[in-house]
């Protein structure tokens, strides 16, 4: 454990850190979610390399047809479009195929949108100060930390408005978001439980509250968490920077991070930032 009190607000060396350890502890969850969905599209396209020879033949058989001219051949081509779609079934394989193209188109979708997250969370653009929207901020901490909530933590989102704007760092803000996911997920541990992000927009600040149904920090190690390198959990499993940072970055926003207690009985960390009043979304970015 180490003094300084909070991070220095310029200290991008420190947020670099707790980034690579929060991506590096991300690792084995976004490798299962990128692995998943391309194993099907793989198993998927592989079926189909096996249908397409059955409707190339399907094909060639009604061309021969539409240019055939002899009423004879035409029958025997008539017959054997017959017997080929009842031998390969090819009502079932058209179905399949569609299917097949459709959970692949997904599964590509996903893969796209958990590689564009990455990009976001890493890349020098995401730095710059921007106009954006918090909810498709939520969504991408949210599918970055999906692995780690697993299906033992049901998350919900309530946010009132439904479209808040606040003026940030695109990947500063998801670090924070993905910690504050993270720690809540790690407090419930293994048993269900549940995590609720709220926000509401009044008076030109923008509260969001990440609220879990953990056990709740111990008022005896309250006063430390913000502390650099104050962790509770064992080595190699905390680097006690996670909260520093989330602090140090909120400061950068002109906003606090506080910590209560949930209506679930664990933490609630609430975060209080300026909102983005202005209309008009000329210079929005999409998160
Ligand atoms: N949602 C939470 N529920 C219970 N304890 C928490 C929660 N979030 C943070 N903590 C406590 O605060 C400590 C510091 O958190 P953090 O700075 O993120 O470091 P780390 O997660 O690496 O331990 C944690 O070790 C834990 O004891
Ligand atoms: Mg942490």
């Amino acid at each position: 454990m180490q003094n300084p009190a909070t991070v220095p607000s310029s200290s991008a060396h420190w947020q670099q850190t707790d980034r690579l350890a929060t991506i590096g502890s991300l690792t084995a969850g976004i490798a299962h979610e990128l692995n998943n969905p391309i194993g099907y599209i793989l198993s998927n396209l592989t079926s189909f390399a096996l249908y397409l020879p059955v409707f190339m033949q399907y094909f060639d058989i009604l061309q021969a047809l539409a240019h055939c001219e002899d009423p004879q051949q035409k029958t025997a081509l008539r017959q054997q479009l017959a017997a080929l779609q009842q031998q390969e079934n090819l009502q079932f394989l058209l179905q399949d195929t569609q299917s097949l193209l459709n959970d692949s188109v997904q599964g590509a979708l996903r893969v796209r949108d958990l590689v564009l997250d990455l990009r976001r969370f890493s890349h020098p653009d995401h730095a710059e100060f921007q106009r954006l929207e918090l909810g498709p901020l939520l969504e991408m901490a949210l599918r970055l930390s999906k692995n780690e909530l697993k299906n033992h933590i049901t998350t919900e989102c309530l946010l009132e408005p439904a479209t808040i704007w606040l003026q940030g760092q695109p990947a500063a803000l998801t670090q924070v978001l993905v910690n504050l996911l993270l720690n809540a997920a790690q407090a419930i541990g293994p048993d269900n439980g549940q995590i609720r992000l709220t926000a509401v927009q009044a008076d030109g600040w923008l509260e969001l509250c990440i609220a879990d149904s953990g056990p709740g920090i111990p008022a005896d190690i309250l006063p430390q968490i913000f502390t650099p390198f104050f962790t509770t959990k064992a080595p190699g499993k905390g680097t006690g920077l996670g909260l520093p940072i989330c602090q140090s970055i909120v400061q950068q926003h002109g906003g606090t991070i506080s910590v209560g207690s949930s209506t679930f009985g664990g933490a609630a960390f609430i975060l209080r930032l300026p909102a983005e009043t202005t209309t008009g979304s000329n210079d929005s970015h999409p998160v």
